[in-house]
């Protein structure tokens, strides 16, 4: 969503700002601002459009100075225009603030402010804070702050800087991530730790309901009430040239190539094959309090939940524990059924995905224990869970999940070794499991040498202005993330369906004009997906299909191949997903699509 940094020391701040701003463009990008402190007082740029719109104007009107803060926005109050965008001052000018996040009592607050006397120049909720900490201020920045954080409702992360009280940076956090970096002689801010990799990998992670001030000597990490709070400072690992795109056009591409590796980082040191079983230490619960689960529930948002979706298949299979997945953004504002018996999987990317976090804390609040299946380290679902499985895949820069998903995929399948190992697996089955986890990064690399075919295959689809996507048991989930990995990136309409399920309604679309893409490796169902190819192809329909040996059933049914390897079912959906994504990307590249950036999304979506 909307990303912040902030710098003082001794450097001149600008570039560093923007630099970082670049590096957070992918979580949103519609605006973007810098705010200087400098010999006048606070000195602002804004820009609509990406980062490096702004950078021209900043080189057209260089600001110096030494401590500054900046944001890149994703709308959420008024429109991608200059004026909205960040940061946002007070009346006179004295105060700039950048914020993520939402603040829900902003029509009742901005009534108020302009009842007395206050004049705001945007449509945005943030403007109200800026306005408040004006009103508040009486020398000090951050008792401002603390006392205009105690009007508003909703979330936010936010850096403030003030001519009034000029040499430090004020931050606080509810609800949207935020990081100090610890530099030498300097320090850094961050809501994601990409901004500033480039110079430190020493972060402390702020919790929801801290405020920091940061100064030239140092910082102090203050609660609303004034209170001095400890915080730990942890240390990063991952590289620079993770975040870089390494010669390949697009992030996304990169992050398809690096799926080999990133799977056997899911998996390092966690496979305990002579048990057949997987070792998950961060799980942080024991074989008895597993043994009490009886109803498991995961929760996430997305791609993520597509991969829950196939979570639900092995853990219900390999368990047989009833499980449930549940959109977080529907978990939250129902009545579930949870109990202290209940095991909630939480699974996202990012850690930080609003719905994905208030689901979370609410199963918990109901006695869940919950476990996160989640990426970035030191996200909030990381460190709110209860225990959890950390992905290992690397950053993820584009914005449509690729390497996250089949990681999840694998993290799901450990978890189903470790728990089903305690009730319905045997030891020889999870041994096969085994074998054939070990076997993906191999056969990944076999889809992604023939790269080429598939974009080959991508040259006769641009024009299409619908597809259909269609499989059964562990690929229905697959084809709802290969149709929602076009439709992100190339806008075309796509829809992920349950091959049966096609009768019962979208085979009313299928004509010739109509490209159905059908993923049928070889596995349980296939003669059942034959079938429904056959439905399509009486239809005129063009098909599209994942296979993964000659099937001579399929011969004269199908426009198009495309090969996969031959795995055991619950883990077809890693193998078929490199294709869809890859096809995703050739198809979306070719129509002219800013696959890294497609229109309207955001890569971590920190609001409701
Ligand atoms: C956004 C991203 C998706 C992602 C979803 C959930 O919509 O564009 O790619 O799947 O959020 O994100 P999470 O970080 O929770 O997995």
């Amino acid at each position: 969503m909307c990303g912040i940094v902030g710098y003082v020391g001794p450097r001149v701040a600008t570039p560093l700002l923007i630099e970082g701003l670049k590096r957070l463009e992918y979580r949103g990008y519609d605006s973007a601002g810098v705010a200087i402190m400098n010999g006048r007082g606070v000195e602002t740029r804004k820009a609509a459009g990406k980062i490096s719109t702004l950078e021209t104007i900043v080189n057209g009107s260089p600001v110096a100075g030494t401590l500054g803060i900046a944001h890149t926005r994703w709308a959420t109050h008024g429109a991608p225009t200059t004026g909205n965008a960040h940061p946002h001052s007070d009346c006179k000018g004295h105060i700039a603030v950048v914020h993520n996040g939402i603040i829900e009592n902003a029509t009742a607050l901005r009534h108020w402010l302009a009842d007395n006397g206050h004049t705001f120049t945007s449509e945005t909720d943030t403007e109200v804070l800026a306005h408040l900490i004006e009103a508040s201020f009486e020398g000090n920045l951050e008792d401002a702050v603390i006392e205009a954080l105690h009007m508003v409702h909703g979330t936010y992360g936010i850096a403030v800087i003030s001519s009034l009280d000029r040499d430090k940076i004020v931050v606080a956090r509810k609800g949207s991530p935020l990081i100090i970096g610890l530099g030498d002689q300097e320090y850094y801010v961050a809501s994601d730790v990409s901004a500033i990799l480039e110079h430190t990998r020493q972060v402390v992670y702020l919790d929801d309901g801290d405020l920091a001030v940061i100064e030239r000597t140092g910082y102090r990490v203050l609660d609303l009430d004034a209170h001095e709070m400890t915080r730990a400072v942890s240390q990063v690992d991952w590289d620079l040239d993770q975040i870089e795109r390494g010669g390949f056009d697009h992030f996304m591409l990169k992050e398809i190539f690096e799926q080999p590796q990133t799977i056997e980082n899911t998996m390092r040191g966690r496979l305990l094959e002579a048990d057949g079983t997987a070792k998950l230490a961060g799980l942080n619960v024991t074989n008895e309090e597993l043994l009490e689960i009886d109803n498991i529930i995961i929760t996430a948002c997305g791609t993520s939940w597509h991969s829950a979706l196939i979570g639900e298949h092995m853990l219900e299979e390999m368990t047989r524990i009833p499980v449930e997945v549940e959109y977080a953004s529907e978990f939250r504002y129902r009545n579930p059924i949870v109990t202290s018996r209940t095991l909630c999987i939480v699974i996202s990317q990012s850690g930080e995905t609003a719905d994905t976090l208030a689901a979370m804390r609410e199963a918990k609040r109901r006695g869940a224990r919950a476990i996160g299946l989640v990426n970035v380290v030191g996200s909030t679902i990381a460190r709110e869970s209860d225990g959890g499985v950390y992905l290992h895949a690397g950053p993820e820069i584009g914005v449509a999940s690729t390497k996250a998903f089949t990681s999840q995929v694998v993290a799901l399948a450990l978890l189903t070794l470790r728990m089903g190992r305690l009730r319905a697996l045997s030891s020889v089955r999870g041994a096969e499991i085994i074998e054939a986890l070990h076997a993906l990064p191999g056969q990944i690399r076999e889809i992604l040498d023939r790269a080429a075919e598939i974009e080959q295959l991508a040259e006769q689809y641009i024009e299409s202005h619908n597809f259909l996507y269609l499989g059964r048991g562990y690929n229905f989930p697959v084809a709802l993330e290969g149709a929602l990995k076009l439709k992100e990136i190339s806008y075309i309409h796509a829809e992920g369906y349950p091959a049966a399920e096609m009768k019962h309604g979208p085979i009313a679309l299928i004509d010739s004009q109509m490209p159905v893409v059908f993923i049928a490796p070889h596995d349980s169902v296939f003669d059942k997906v034959v079938s429904n190819v056959q439905e399509v192809k009486a239809r005129g329909g063009r098909v599209i299909a994942l296979t993964s040996r000659d099937e001579p059933q399929l011969a004269g049914l199908i426009d198009h191949e495309i090969r996969i390897p031959q795995t055991i079912d619950m883990l077809t959906p890693v193998l078929a997903a490199v294709p869809l994504q890859l096809l995703a990307y050739y198809i979306a590249v070719k129509r002219g699509c800013n696959v890294d950036q497609p229109r309207n999304l955001a890569k971590s979506v920190t609001v409701e």
